[in-house]
């Protein structure tokens, strides 16, 4: 049986925005909510202390990685991921649907799973529906994705039929695949690449299915923006109101916004942290690279409106020197200004979700980028 449970808490009246809960067998998630990515049980150069103190809620792991190292056998026998990783927070698990997928001429799908070469050591390995849900229930996990195909962009219309017809049946399998006793929750993932019918088609037959929340795959693939919305307008409303909904792999702030105005509940995405590595910062008037000249005399924090501990103690001109002499503390401290720009951008839209003005705070974050600036 599963201890999952989603409340949605207030409906906004000026946009599809919601504000809601998940309760997990690990605490409580207040949603919308941004979910910070540690694919190989680690989100990089960030301490689990120090996700927490930025607002945290939730960090997501893979399968993919972890089960080629270092092996969720192991990790079940050392208690387990959180305790692993010392995160005693919700955990939520990508089923290996996207990572497989990313091998290229690698892999080989059937009906059965997905047959592939490892990216570590070449070796032959195969994942099914099956063992994707015992790893993650090896792992851990308190959210588990079903197996399935994230199908890469463009892509015919046959192949996106087919493909997304076979995820379905994995789902099914996923379902059957679960023990009964593991407290986790299970989410199904709609396809349908960038076809309303098809997209309506997954949903609908995911529903029939039953799952304890939804997510929208295949998103955030090389598309155009405005596509991804049109998926997101197509699918959302058909999913119910009291499950909670999930876009996968997305994406940019903007992206965070339209997707909150049009109902979605979830994010992932490796841009704070991944950016913050290559020195790309976010800001309330936009991104910058810390690593322009413009920056080694300016003493100013990265964003006056941030109030992290980074923008607290640390100048422009200090980031930019770190940066160039390719220190370590320069991704620590990018990485953490980073994530708490996007949570703190996620809690903001939830005041404005409670206070029925979403859509006044959706225009503001636009405002600011364009009249401010360097
Ligand atoms: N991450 C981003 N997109 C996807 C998807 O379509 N499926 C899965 N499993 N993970 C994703
Ligand atoms: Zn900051």
């Amino acid at each position: 049986m599963t201890d999952f449970r989603f409340e949605l808490l207030k409906q906004d009246t000026t946009s599809r925005a919601r504000r809601g809960r998940m309760i997990t067998r690990r605490g409580v998630v207040e949603t919308p909510v941004f979910m910070p990515v540690g694919t190989q049980g680690t989100v990089k150069a960030i301490l689990p202390e120090q996700l927490k103190e930025e607002g945290a809620q939730i960090i997501l792991a893979n399968t993919y990685h972890l089960f080629l190292r270092p092996g969720h056998e192991r990790v079940r026998r050392l208690g387990g991921l959180h305790r692993f990783m010392h995160w005693d927070g919700p955990i939520l698990t990508d089923s290996g649907g996207f990572q497989v997928f990313s091998l290229g001429k690698l892999r080989k799908i059937s009906e059965e799973g997905v047959r592939f070469q490892s990216h570590l050591d070449g070796s032959h390995q195969i994942l099914t529906p099956e063992l994707s849900i015992a790893v993650q229930e090896a792992l851990g996990s308190d959210i588990i994705m079903v197996f399935d195909e994230c199908i890469p962009y463009p892509s015919s219309r046959e192949y996106v039929a087919e493909s997304t017809a076979l995820s379905t049946r994995w789902a099914e399998r996923s379902k059957k695949a679960r023990s009964a006793q593991d407290g986790s929750a299970l989410f199904g993932i709609v396809q349908g690449g960038m076809h309303a019918d098809l997209r309506r088609q997954s949903a609908e037959q995911l529903m029939e299915i039953g799952f304890d929340g939804y997510a929208l795959g295949g998103l955030s693939v090389g598309e155009e923006a405005e596509r991804m919305y049109e998926m997101m307008d197509v699918a959302l409303p058909l999913l119910p109101d009291n499950r909670p909904r999930y876009v996968m792999g997305v994406g940019t702030p903007e992206n965070l916004i339209e997707g909150i105005a049009r109902g979605v509940d979830m994010f992932d995405c490796v841009m704070p942290t991944r950016n913050a590595r290559n020195g790309t910062l976010f800001t309330s008037f936009g991104k910058i690279s810390i690593k322009q000249a413009r920056y080694a005399d300016d003493d100013g924090p990265i964003d006056p409106d941030c109030g992290c501990y980074v923008c607290r103690h640390y100048s422009r001109a200090y980031l930019r020197h770190l940066f160039q002499s390719n220190e370590i503390l320069a991704s620590m401290l990018n990485t953490r200004h980073n994530l708490h720009y996007y949570l703190d951008l996620m809690a903001q839209a939830r005041v404005a979700i409670e206070e029925d003005r979403f859509e006044a705070f959706r225009a503001d974050f636009y405002r600011r980028r364009n009249d401010g600036g360097l």
